[in-house]
């Protein structure tokens, strides 16, 4: 399109950068993105495209910079360098106001997913939807309980946090995050510490959030079983960038050594450990 220059009053404050690349058209778009921590580089011109409504699996030996990608995208840390782009709207430079709304779009379930362990799960769940719907509430409760029936939980509404596994609890949690009816919703690790069938549970609810829903899903994982059978693509981070973006099935047939040292995990290969 050559549509005349954008008038200045339009420009983004913060927008300092040099060269204007286009707006992405892609639903979520990291573009060249560097981070580091304390002069430690942890992501270096990572670029990476999401669609909307895939399952996409971001993978990586422990402390390569997962979780730090994915927390990126809803400002809970800002980048050195590059770009983050989400539904044709530039995300990195927001300012801290313009991020609530963000994450209303973008749900994260945080690793170490905590619920009150005074409420009960409906209690839990009714709290985003009081505070962010202004809903009264009994109202809020009714929703919550929809909410945990998504996430096949509603038989344990009543019940409180401890009372629980973890399995039952990341799935509360889950519910808790879909209370805003997010687009995006960001697992960090959501396997981790779960016994193997409450494992393939979260993996099964994460297929049909997205097939349902027509949630997007971007999650963090380091657990094979998770991986393989859940994701559309997964990206492996090494070295702070993308080295293999692919199917499961192709990723597995990948010749790239790396890759092959992290799927069959061995402790000898190729592969170094994050630091570089
Ligand atoms: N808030 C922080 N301050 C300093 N270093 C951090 C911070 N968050 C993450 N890091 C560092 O960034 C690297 C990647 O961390 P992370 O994304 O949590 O790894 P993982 O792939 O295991 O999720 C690690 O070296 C970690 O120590
Ligand atoms: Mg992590």
């Amino acid at each position: 399109m050559t549509a005349p220059p954008p008038a200045a009053a339009d420009a983004p404050a913060a927008a300092t950068s040099t060269a204007a690349a286009p707006p992405s058209t892609a639903f979520i778009e990291y573009r060249a993105v560097s981070k580091a921590f304390a002069g430690q580089p942890v992501l270096r011109d990572l670029s990476l495209s999401i669609s909307r409504g895939e399952i996409l699996f971001i993978v990586g030996t422990s402390g390569v910079g997962k979780s730090v990608a994915i927390k990126l995208l809803i400002g809970l840390y800002r980048i050195d360098a590059g770009e983050i782009w989400f539904d044709g709207q530039r995300v990195d430079q927001l300012p801290e106001r313009a991020l609530a709304p963000l994450r209303k779009r973008i749900g994260m379930v945080f690793q170490s997913a905590t619920l009150f362990d005074s409420m009960t799960l409906a209690e839990n769940v009714a709290l985003p939807l009081r505070k962010h719907r202004r809903l009264a509430w009994s109202a809020a409760l009714d929703d919550a309980r929809r909410r945990l029936a998504q996430v096949h939980m509603t038989e344990h509404a009543d019940r409180y946090p401890a009372e629980l596994s973890d399995g039952m609890r990341k799935r509360a949690a889950i519910a808790r995050t879909l209370a805003l009816d997010p687009e995006v919703v960001l697992f960090d690790e959501p396997t981790t510490g779960l016994d193997p069938v409450s494992a393939r549970r979260i993996d099964r609810l994460i297929r049909e959030l997205a097939s349902r829903l027509g949630v997007t899903a971007v999650v963090v994982s380091h657990d094979p079983p998770s991986i393989f059978g859940t994701a559309d693509r997964i990206a492996l981070l090494y070295q702070g960038a993308i080295r293999a973006l692919a199917t499961p099935d192709a990723l597995r047939a990948s010749p790239d050594p790396i890759v092959q040292q992290f799927i069959t995990g061995q402790s000898t290969g190729p592969m170094e450990t994050p630091g570089f």
